[in-house]
Parts: C-alpha cells; sequence; structure tokens
C-alpha cells in the first residue's frame, strides 16, 4: 500500500510557534508516531504532506531518522484543505493497489485496525473509513448515513445542521481506497463549504453516490481523539501515558499512582521496582530488580541496579546507579558519572564526571566534578572539588579509603592519596601523602581581653 500522512496544516488552535504536528506525546513528535505506524504496516510508500514550517518539520525528521529516512516529502502551500493535501501527492503517488491516509495530528491510531481498514477496502474495492463515537462530538466531521445504516457522506462542524451536530459518530480522517478512485474523486473535490477548503472527506459522498462500497470500522475512542488544541494534547498524553503505566504495572511494577507518571522515552524495569508519584522518565531509563525511586524523581538515559534506591526530587542524568546504592533525597547526577555498590549521595550533593566508588559516601552538600573517587572514602559536608581554573577543567583522584573533613576544596589537578585524611576546612593544592593527616588551615588561637567594638553614642 501507499501511505500518505497529512501534516501540513498551520495548527492555529495550538497557539504556538512549533508547527502542530512537532508537538511531543510521550517525548516523541505526534508525526513521529503516526510515521511508526506507517512503518510497521511495511507500506510500499510513505508520503508525508508539509506545508507550514516545511523546514523544521523536515530537520525534525532528519535528526530522528536520519538524513535517508526513506520518505516522500510533498510539499502543500497554500494549504487549501485535507483534500488539497492529497491532490499535492497525486503525481508520486505509487502504484500500489490501496492507498491509505493518516493524519498527522492522531497520533495514537491502532496500529491492527490500520491493517485490517487496508484490508477491507482492497477486499470490496471500495473506500473503508475509520470512525468512532463520541460523547462530546463537537469539532468533528460527522458520519451521516441512511435508515437501513449505509453511509451517504461525512459532514464537517462548521457545515453541519442543528440536527447533523447530535450525531455523535464521527470521522477519525483515516481511511483506506484504491488508489485508481481516490485519483479521481480528489479530482473532482470543490470548496464550496463553510470553510472554503477541499475538503478530503466529501469522498465519503462522492463514493456512495458512485454506489461504490463503502465500509466502516469502529474504532475505540480514545486512539483516534485528534490534537488540535493545547488542552486535546494533555489528553491525548495522559491516554499514552496510561497505556505505558498498564504495560508497566501488567510487568509487576508497583506505580504509587498510575495517573502519576511522564515517561518520555523508554522505560524498562525488573521486578518488585516500585516508583512513586509525579516521577520523570526520559531517553532510556532501565531499572533493575528492587530499584525504589521516590517522588519526584527526574531520571533521563539512566541505568538503576539492582536493590539501589533514589529518594524524592533527585536529577540524575546520563549515569549509572550501582546495585544497593542510594541517591538524594534532593540529590543531583550529571553526564557521565557512576556511583558503584552500596554507595550514598546525600541531599544537595552535586556530581558531574565523577566516579564515586563503592561503598564511599557523599551525604551532604557536597560538588564533585570531574573526579576519580576510590572505595570506602568519606566526603564530608560541604567538600568541593574546584576543578576549573577559569579557562581549563582538571581532574581530581582520591584513592581508597581517604577521609575528607568538612569544608574542605580541593584545587584540581591534585591527588589525595590511599587512606590520607584531610582535617576540615582545608583547601588542598598540593598532593596529600598516603595514611597522614593533611591540614591547611592558621592554628586556632584566642585573644584574651579582646572587646568586641561599640557603637558610639553623641
Ligand atoms: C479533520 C476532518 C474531520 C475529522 C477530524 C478528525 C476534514 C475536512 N475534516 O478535521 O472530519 O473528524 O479531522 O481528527 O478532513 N492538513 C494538511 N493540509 C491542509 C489541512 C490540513 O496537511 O490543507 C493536515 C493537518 O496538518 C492535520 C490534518 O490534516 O494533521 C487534519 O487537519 P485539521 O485542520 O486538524 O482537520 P480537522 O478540523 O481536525
Ligand atoms: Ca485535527
Amino acid at each position: 500500500m501507499n501511505v500518505i500522512i497529512l501534516a501540513a496544516g498551520r495548527g492555529t488552535r495550538m497557539k504556538s510557534s512549533l508547527p502542530k504536528v512537532l508537538h511531543p506525546i510521550g517525548g516523541l513528535p505526534m508525526l513521529f508516531h503516526v510515521i511508526d505506524a506507517a512503518r510497521q504496516l511495511s507500506a510500499q510508500q510513505i508520503i508525508c504532506v508539509i506545508g507550514h514550517e516545511a523546514q523544521q518539520i523536515q530537520s525534525g525528521l532528519v535528526m530522528h531518522y536520519g538524513a535517508d529516512h526513506g520518505l516522500d516529502l510533498v510539499l502543500q502551500s497554500p494549504a487549501l484543505g485535507t483534500g488539497h493535501a492529497v491532490s499535492c501527492t497525486l503525481a508520486r503517488l505509487g502504484p500500489a493497489q490501496t492507498s491509505l491516509v493518516l493524519y498527522g495530528d492522531v497520533p495514537l491510531i491502532p496500529r491492527a485496525l490500520l491493517a485490517s481498514l487496508v484490508q477491507a477496502s482492497a477486499s470490496t474495492e471500495g473506500l473503508a473509513v475509520l470512525t468512532t463515537g463520541l460523547a462530546d462530538p463537537t469539532g468533528y466531521g460527522r458520519i451521516l448515513r441512511n435508515s437501513a445504516g449505509q453511509i451517504l457522506g461525512c459532514v464537517e462542524e462548521k457545515d453541519a445542521s442543528e440536527a447533523q451536530r447530535k450525531i455523535t459518530e464521527v470521522n477519525t480522517g483515516i481511511m483506506a481506497a484504491p488508489t485508481d478512485r481516490l485519483r479521481h474523486w480528489v479530482g473532482q473535490l470543490t470548496n464550496h463549504n463553510a470553510q472554503g477548503e477541499y475538503y478530503l472527506t466529501d469522498l465519503l459522498a462522492m463514493a456512495a453516490q458512485e454506489g461504490v462500497a463503502i465500509s466502516s470500522l469502529d474504532c475505540p475512542a480514545d486512539r483516534v481523539q485528534g490534537v488540535n488544541s493545547q488542552s486535546q494534547r494533555a489528553q491525548v498524553e495522559r491516554i499514552f501515558q496510561a497505556g505505558l503505566a498498564e504495560s508497566l504495572m501488567a510487568a509487576g511494577v508497583q506505580l504509587a499512582d498510575p495517573l502519576r507518571i511522564d515517561i518520555r522515552g523508554q522505560l524498562s524495569a525488573g521486578t518488585d521496582v516500585r516508583i512513586d508519584v509525579g516521577c520523570v522518565f526520559e531517553g532510556r531509563v532501565a531499572l533493575a530488580d528492587h530499584v525504589q525511586i521516590g517522588p519526584g524523581v527526574v531520571l533521563k538515559n539512566v541505568r538503576v541496579e539492582q536493590g539501589a534506591r533514589i529518594e524524592a526530587m533527585s536529577h540524575l542524568e546520563d549515569c549509572t546507579v550501582g546495585p544497593r546504592a542510594t541517591v538524594g533525597p534532593f540529590a543531583r547526577i550529571r553526564p557521565g558519572s557512576v556511583l558503584a555498590e552500596g554507595s550514598h549521595v546525600g541531599n544537595f550533593t552535586e556530581l558531574k564526571n565523577t566516579h564515586l566508588g563503592a561503598y564511599s559516601k557523599a551525604n551532604h552538600l557536597s560538588y564533585l566534578g570531574d573526579a576519580q573517587i576510590g572505595a570506602r572514602v568519606n566526603v564530608g559536608a560541604g567538600t568541593i572539588t574546584c576543578n576549573y581554573d577559569g579557562a581549563e577543567k582538571h581532574r581530581t583522584v582520591i584513592e581508597d579509603d581517604v577521609f575528607i573533613g568538612s569544608d574542605t576544596q580541593l584545587v584540581a589537578p591534585v591527588v589525595v592519596h590511599e587512606g590520607a585524611t584531610l582535617g576540615a576546612g582545608t583547601t588542598l593544592t598540593n598532593d596529600a601523602p598516603a595514611h597522614q593527616l593533611t591540614l591547611s588551615r592558621a592554628r586556632q588561637t584566642s585573644i584574651p581581653r579582646w572587646k568586641r567594638p561599640k557603637k558610639q553614642s553623641h
């Protein structure tokens, strides 16, 4: 089959500078959901009609699918309606028997139903449309049927009479037709309607008048909801997230509340994983068995190994958390960091490009950047690696079994050798030798009979 995806509209109702079809659902532009569905159908040809902000859509496609994305891009400018959009593809349309039309703003289409729709069109050599029943059909095209239940046409909201507006069976916009008939019908479209547009939906009436078979497939309403406004985008997002949450729970994941999770990428989870409310998962996140994620945690491209715990309000990106390690609450782990087995990172501690060795702890108020930290190290509260000299970044090496006193600055490049202890308040500018106490602060003195200055009274 040929697949035609319509994505040239302005999306005025979104009130956004981003083209509508690039607005994300589950972190992925909704157009890409539609393209992925088309690809799974193993279509011979996928034509994408673009127009409004075509450049931006084109570069989005190249970024996501690569320069050899294999999509046939057709420009529709100006956009004169969905029927006009299809007419712009006719010169490029391949020889396949059936053509399927998808809408770039209907992202959650059930893939199995698309195959049935194409099958219905091919077997009847007629038009096949996907319809659904909506309690509130406002804004959608209504399906018109005769008393015998045969489809006579489709009327858009703006052209519908009071009585027609009461019809709750709506057009999803998705249809399949024999390619030669599609050419013939689209060539005959006019724009004599309330919006002065060429409506693709007029094909239904044309087919009915020519006595060509029209079959309809009913589809669950939540899978074919269109996105025309920010409110509808948010609704579709929740539908999508609910599906992901269901499959996680079916696999045994304990979600504190399936309505309060956001997955914007791929989340895999082992057994007995617990996820509290308000977490966001981006990119590829893998949670091993017995992992616990506290409320309000953000994980982006993170691997969390067995039995590790991420406490409330922590933010982790491009890093690995080792088995039985604990992070947070209120920790930030930045790209390139690895937390080894049983390590602890506590509140208000930031790691960047840092390896924290097994059973080492940095529990309070620290910045550890570009550091290699060994095993069983204790990093005292308020420790800072001064990794940046204003021009270059430098590394700090802290070997096994080191104890770093509170409020210490490690001016990189610097090495703290095995078993060393740094006294509280040390500003370390030279390497610290192994197994010794290194201090840099002045000796404590007290001045007897010293008086605090007092304000003079006039
Ligand atoms: C359309 C249908 C309506 C259906 C609804 C389902 C028509 C006339 N109406 O209405 O029956 O119930 O979808 O969601 O088809 N587009 C172009 N070029 C254009 C105009 C639109 O490519 O000139 C694209 C848009 O980018 C969008 C899709 O076609 O992806 C649908 O256009 P939109 O304006 O949203 O149509 P609706 O008013 O939602
Ligand atoms: Ca729409």
